[in-house]
């Protein structure tokens, strides 16, 4: 990984400072200052992604009682549990003691967590146990001292976390997508497969790509010839159209293709973005595998192919992309000031069988070859970004007006 050359002169007041001069820029790719200062990268995570919520897992990761998996943030860990009565935990992976990591594994089932370091016990909701020991000490209360928490909310199976306490519902605004969503059954759903690609590169640079498919028609071929997506929308109204028009008769889903956006500043509480919009596959298409024909049996209450794909954002930097035979989820993580996750969770029907229902290799082809594409480009992008020579463009005011909101709410967030 390249290191990038701290600012001599960085600081919360210069880092203001460019917030006003790019807020003076709106239509304008940002200033190379926010990928490269780390001044920006801590704030980013104490404003924006510590404040949003942001997936963290699915059901069927923890099916038992004692089942635990490990999420990584920046410099953070958290463990999500699964406890006795069934309930879901998100606890901050740092003792209460002096601030050892408490769990290593990255999954696993147990009964407590014991930190390695003076052996402090804690329980599956992070409650402490035991402090050996530490009875000595006059006043010394075990109940003030679990585990710190995050804000959890599991909705049709996939379960959010918020690291900030105080942080706005996010149940009400899922409740907008209910239908299309539902469609899918993703509560009974299985993980077919998982994938993490740690790219060197800003977070922003991988999520902007995401929100921008501008580039999906040079870059993306696969997908290109699949997605109507990477046209303009006059171009391809009337295949949307007529897909639209289809899409509740052939699936048999009523609100499949309700659309919905509350995203950024627009969203229903700070970090709560939720959309969806169904958009169309090119005829005759079924599905996003490399050559458009179905690649798993029909997911959840799904009951044809209508040619469409739901597009969704639940939470700042989670997206999916649900084909009636499978949804591949997308998830963003900043790791350092150079380096992010992007992790891809792809989702068949509760039922299906490995090897009988579904090939893994066919199933995951578009998208795991569509993210070495990403990642292609990403990596260029950021070795321009952080040139002291890049002087940024302006956007397209259609293929990249997701990343104006973009742009907005994280300008207004930092600040
Ligand atoms: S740091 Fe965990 S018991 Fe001391
Ligand atoms: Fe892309």
């Amino acid at each position: 990984m390249k290191t990038i050359a701290t600012d001599v002169d960085d600081s919360v007041q210069k880092m203001m400072r460019m917030v006003e001069l790019q807020k003076a820029k709106p239509g304008y790719a940002i200033d190379p200052y926010f990928y490269r200062s780390h001044v920006v990268y801590q704030k980013e995570l104490s404003e924006l992604i510590f404040r949003s919520w942001i997936y963290a897992g699915h059901v069927s990761e923890i099916p038992n009682a004692g089942d635990y998996l490990l999420f990584e943030i920046g410099e953070d860990s958290f463990i999500i549990t699964r406890d006795a009565e069934g309930e879901v935990h998100a606890l901050m992976n740092i003792c209460r003691h002096r601030g050892a990591r408490v769990c290593e594994n990255a999954t696993g089932n147990c009964k407590t967590f014991v930190c390695p370091y003076h052996g402090w016990v804690y329980n599956l909701d992070g409650s402490l146990r035991a402090a050996r020991e530490m009875d000595v000490l006059a006043g010394f209360d075990d109940a003030v001292l679990g585990l710190k928490r995050a804000r959890v909310e599991v909705f049709m199976g996939m379960i959010y976390i918020n690291c900030d306490l105080g942080a706005a519902d996010f149940r009400a605004p899922l409740e907008n997508i209910r239908q299309p969503l539902g469609a899918y059954d993703l509560e009974h759903a299985k993980i077919a497969h998982k994938e993490t690609f740690r790219v060197e590169a800003n977070w922003k640079l991988c999520l902007e790509n995401y929100l921008e498919c501008y580039h999906c028609a040079t870059s993306h071929r696969a997908y290109a010839r699949l997605h109507t997506f990477k046209d303009p929308y006059e171009k391809v109204s009337h295949i949307v159209e007529a897909m639209l028009a289809r899409a509740e008769e052939i699936t048999g889903v009523e609100g499949v293709v309700t659309p919905h956006r509350k995203i950024f500043a627009d969203a229903e509480g700070f970090g709560c973005c939720v959309s969806h919009d169904r958009y169309g596959l090119y005829e005759p298409h079924q599905t996003g595998s490399e050559d458009g024909n179905a690649v798993a049996p029909l997911m959840g209450h799904m009951r044809g192919y209508d040619g469409g794909a739901g597009d969704f954002q639940m939470g700042p930097v989670t997206s999916m992309l649900n084909y009636p035979d499978h949804c591949v989820l997308y998830r963003f993580i900043p790791l350092g000031l150079t380096s992010t996750d992007m992790q891809i969770v792809w989702f068949v029907n509760g039922d299906a069988v490995e090897g009988v229902d579904y090939d893994k290799e066919k199933l995951t082809w578009l998208w795991r070859h569509t993210t070495a594409e990403d990642e292609y480009i990403i990596s260029r992008n950021s070795a321009g970004v952080n040139s002291q020579f890049f002087e940024p463009g302006p956007l397209h005011p259609g293929f990249e007006s997701t990343l104006m909101s973009f742009y907005d709410w994280y300008l207004e967030a930092l600040t």
